[in-house]
């Protein structure tokens, strides 16, 4: 993983081996963060972070969820951001905003610790490999069930729900996949572990709805348009999880991994990627990089820093 040298911690640019919290952060004892995962791309414009107010707006929308009020503006984290990115020299990278309750009272009651902010800026490459993104990946239906709104918050983005995520990866990965899918707590499909899901049968494409415990994605979102740009159907509803084994396609969607197709589940060979698992992917690709006109609003470009 290659780093930025610097963090932007609490308003205040730090190096990377200083920022640094109290063991007895709340966050660190029952999960009481929330974040976002963003990628900005190199453009002909510049490095153009992509749907970057679209991930600001979740990020305040999981804070709100949890009881917290961003204790900076949005505006502030995306200027932040931005000179973090010109101050690393990267063209390209990962980017990771977290919300945390601080050091304060112990005890499962947070409302008294204070909240605190950070943004971190990493290289990373294809989250699940540029083999698995260019052919397809394996999954297995995991063994878990993905949280549900009676017990958590599907639609937050925050620390401690990943819990589930984490479980779930690590069983696929010790069973020999690469990928989990997990069921919602009806039995239907609800999503992959960080990743949107979409399944094509023909010619029409279906996802599942934002009442099966999803994250409503923003490349779930991205994605949706493109395809309904494309001429094709576009349909939300709920998805059986034998839907998923017969599909003529499948593919994840995910700031993370992109859109990366899916070819496997549960040992049953869906196949490689489809006609239009490749068509939105390569819309989408340009899209990231700049290179679809209609949708060059969805990059926030950071400015170049004036030599003064
Ligand atoms: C659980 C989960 N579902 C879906 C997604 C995809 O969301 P997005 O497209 O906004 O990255 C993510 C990643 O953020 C995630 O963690």
């Amino acid at each position: 993983m290659n780093t930025a040298d610097l963090i932007w911690l609490n308003g205040e640019f730090v190096a990377w081996e200083d920022a640094k919290v109290h063991v007895l952060t709340h966050a660190m004892h029952y999960g009481t963060g929330v974040f976002e995962g963003i990628r900005a791309y190199e453009t002909e414009r510049g490095t153009g972070v992509f749907r970057h107010q679209d991930h600001l707006d979740r990020l305040e929308n999981s804070a709100k969820l949890y009881y917290m009020d961003l204790p900076f503006s949005k505006e502030q984290v995306r200027d932040a951001t931005h000179e973090l990115i010109a101050r690393s020299g990267f063209k390209s990278c990962y980017i990771r905003p977290l919300v945390w309750r601080g050091y304060g009272p112990m005890g499962l009651n947070p409302l008294e610790n204070p909240v605190e902010a950070m943004v971190a800026v990493w290289e990373w490459g294809a989250y699940l490999g540029e083999e698995g993104q260019q052919n397809g990946v394996r999954a297995r239906v995991s063994s878990y069930r993905r949280i549900s709104s009676d017990s958590l918050i599907p639609h937050a983005k925050a620390s401690g729900q990943y819990l589930n995520s984490v479980l779930a990866k690590i069983e696929s990965l010790k069973s020999g996949y690469e990928e989990a899918i997990l069921l919602d707590d009806q039995g239907h499909i609800s999503e992959g572990t960080g990743e949107n899901i979409f399944v094509v049968q023909g010619g029409t494409i279906y996802t599942p709805p934002q009442t099966a415990g999803i994250l409503d994605g923003i490349n779930r979102k991205t994605c949706m348009q493109i395809a309904r740009d494309l001429g094709y159907d576009l349909v939300e509803r709920d998805i059986a999880r034998a839907e998923v084994a017969l599909a003529d396609e499948v593919f994840l969607t995910g700031t993370a991994c992109e859109l990366t197709p899916l070819r496997e589940i549960d040992d049953i060979e869906i196949g490689p990627p489809g006609p239009i698992t490749r068509e939105i992917q390569r819309v989408f690709d340009d899209a990231l990089h700049g290179r679809a006109p209609q949708y060059a609003e969805w990059l926030d470009v950071v400015p170049v820093p004036s030599k003064a």
